[in-house]
């Protein structure tokens, strides 16, 4: 099928949940995708920080094929031979004692959600007084399932399915007494993205962070991190709370963990653990052998490559490029990020959404988020060669745009209309 059919026949048959780029990819090399015709994409977004090796890298389809050929399923009522394996490497990299398996971001999200409410329970049954509400960020985003929707900030998200989970209060993400003010022995969590991700690639600050977690420990609350975007080494180390050197009691991993498989994992204290018992919480499919042999093979080249150098190193490169176009460009306000997780705030949602197009048209992937901000996830093995095409390309694409945008705002009244 081509892309035009393939078009007609998705708007007639699927939900109409996604606004998609008319680009039919099929196949990946690297860090490129390759469409129907025959041309290449420099791919700076890796299926939203998804394909982290790249594409067609050889120990990820070695896993698949041996996996393949020996079991694809079992169900968690059996043992396979590579939980276990996988649960040692994650505990090992992340300082976490246990692992729970399961199939994407939200449901890794939810699976803390979960704990964290029957951790207060257990703690009530043992006689502490503890409530349970949780501190959630603005900015921040866990997922789509309700409670994921309800402690992701954007009210688009969560407005058309009120009532959501209730129990939720929103702080100002980084304002620390804001943090203090509204905690109290209600929290049973606080929820954080240690580098916020869909938010706009927005760290947390040391003093914010250390608060979460001194608050956390006065009442026995739990800090929950997100690193389904930052986390397996992203923003290179293999956690973006190990930048701070705070560790938190829950954090939960998805995206990059299987290179392109679903899975997703939530990891947490012995503490934590305490409140599940078998029944409480489950899974057809996570943990699933093909998975979880896909994710050990990702882990050891990972550390076999030494990669979360190789990131540290030219995500360094990649941030200092950006600085320079930002000098150069007087619509970027901010360039943020650490690794390979990088962001430039522009100063008009119009410019950004067209530079996310014009970058498209010129063959190189990156995407727009939280209106006004750039991102870049590359998958790892990016080089600087690749890095120095994308800016090189956002250069002319910004220079373009902003040349324009003054010529036509100048023009109507109606400025930033004008695009619209
Ligand atoms: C920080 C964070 N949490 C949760 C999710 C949800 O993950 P998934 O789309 O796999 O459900 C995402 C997805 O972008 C995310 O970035």
């Amino acid at each position: 099928m081509k892309l035009e059919s393939i078009q007609a026949a998705e708007s007639k048959l699927l939900l109409n949940t996604y606004e998609r780029n008319p680009v039919l990819f099929t196949e990946g090399h690297g860090v490129y995708l390759r469409d129907e015709e025959g041309n290449d994409y420099l791919d700076l977004l890796s299926g939203i920080g998804v394909s982290a090796l790249g594409y067609g890298n050889a120990a990820v389809e070695n896993a698949i094929v041996q996996q393949t050929k020996k079991l694809l399923h079992t169900s968690n009522l059996f043992f396979h031979e590579h939980t276990a394996e996988l649960a040692v490497r994650l505990t090992e990299i992340s300082g976490m004692d246990r692992v729970f398996f399961c199939n994407s971001g939200t449901e890794a999200w939810e699976a803390a959600l979960k704990l964290a409410r029957a951790h207060a329970g257990l703690l009530r049954a043992e006689g502490k007084k503890i409530g349970t509400k949780f501190l959630a960020m603005d900015h921040s985003f866990h997922g789509r399932t309700m409670g994921a929707v309800a402690t992701t900030h954007k009210e688009k998200y969560r407005e058309p399915f009120a009532p959501v989970m209730p129990d939720v209060e929103f702080v100002t993400f980084n304002d620390v007494e804001e943090l203090r003010a509204k905690f109290s022995d209600d929290v049973c969590g606080i929820c954080i993205e240690a580098l916020q991700g869909e938010g706009g690639i927005r760290p947390a600050t040391q003093e914010f962070l250390q608060a979460a977690r001194e608050l956390c420990d006065s009442n026995g609350a739990l800090l929950l991190a997100d690193e389904i975007q930052s986390g397996m080494g992203r923003t290179s180390e293999w956690f973006a709370y190990q930048h701070y050197g705070i560790q938190p009691d829950i954090t939960t991993l998805a995206k990059p963990i299987a290179n392109g498989l679903p899975m997703g994992a939530m990891l947490c204290t012995d503490e934590a653990a305490r409140a599940f018992s078998p029944g409480m919480h489950g899974t057809t499919f996570g943990g699933g052998p093909l998975a979880c042999a896909v994710a050990i093979a990702v882990i050891d080249s990972m550390k076999q490559k030494n990669i979360l150098e190789h990131i540290r190193q030219v995500g360094g490169y990649f941030k200092q490029q950006l600085d320079g176009l930002k000098k150069k460009h007087d619509c970027i306000v901010n360039v943020r990020g650490m690794g390979l997780m990088l962001g430039i705030e522009i100063d008009s949602a119009d410019v950004a959404k067209r530079a996310a197009a014009d970058m498209m048209a010129k063959r190189i992937i990156i995407n727009r988020t939280s209106d006004t901000v750039l991102r870049f996830l590359p998958p790892y093995i990016l080089e600087r060669t690749h890095v120095d095409t994308a800016v090189a390309a956002l250069d002319e694409v910004l220079t373009g745009l902003t040349s324009n945008h003054a010529a036509l705002a100048g023009q109507s009244p109606a400025g930033e209309h004008a695009h619209g």
